[in-house]
């Protein structure tokens, strides 16, 4: 299973890549509004960083304008993915961009026919949002386990499934369980995973006994 980082936070990539935590990112409109700075820079700069696939989001609506913004977004990295929300024309952009050998992620995936269109329209990634479901009451868990069950069975579809919108360690936990390819995590969930507070208690208590009998 890999982990992407669901942020455009460059101190906090630069952090969890030195931990080993970052096999790709993902960004979005909101998360890049986030940092106050432009899109281009900051996708660029995280290029600079991270080797593996960077999701970056347009904004256009038609499947020409799509087109365009995501052949000039890829030009900026050769790792870049190009981000596309599920809708008629972003089929007919994912179908086109894949033929150009551009890859890219079907995102704001809310139901099992949305991924099956998606991955048949030749998307690298299929993105169902896990958290926004349970907001309204629906079962995100259960929509990331289905969408790996039915792919699953049709290994010549490569795509790969990255559950998104990932709220808490408990969502974490049940998508690994239901063999879901890829996580993408935001930072203030991997610090909650991170931490145990038997494991601070025991670092507390071995460096005090430490102190007693380990030299300098
Ligand atoms: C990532 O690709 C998604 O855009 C992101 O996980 C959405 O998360 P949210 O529902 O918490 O905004």
């Amino acid at each position: 299973m890999k982990i992407f980082l669901d942020t455009a936070e460059i101190s906090v990539i630069q952090e969890m890549k030195e931990m080993g935590l970052v096999d790709g990112i993902t960004t979005n409109p909101t998360l890049i509004a986030k940092t106050g700075r432009g899109f281009e820079e900051v996708i660029k700069d995280i290029c600079a960083i991270v080797e593996g696939p960077v999701n970056a989001e347009i904004t256009s609506t038609t499947a020409d304008e799509i087109v365009e913004e995501g052949k000039k977004i890829h030009a900026w990295g050769e790792q870049i993915v190009i981000k596309i929300p599920m809708d008629r024309e972003g089929l007919k952009a994912v179908w086109r961009l894949t033929q150009e050998g551009i890859p890219t992620t079907v995102t704001l995936i809310f139901s099992v026919p949305q991924a099956i269109l998606a991955a048949k329209a030749g998307a690298r990634y299929l993105c169902p949002f896990v958290g926004r479901l349970d907001d309204i009451s629906e079962d995100g868990l259960a929509l990331a386990a289905d969408i790996a069950m039915v792919l699953g069975q049709y290994p010549d579809w490569t795509c790969e499934i990255m559950a998104a919108s990932v709220r808490h360690p408990m969502h974490v936990i049940e998508i690994a369980r239901s063999g879901v390819d890829i996580i993408t995590i935001p930072p203030k969930v991997i610090d909650q995973m991170l931490h145990h507070p038997l494991t601070e208690k025991g670092i507390e208590q071995f460096l005090k006994d430490a102190a007693t009998c380990y030299p300098g």
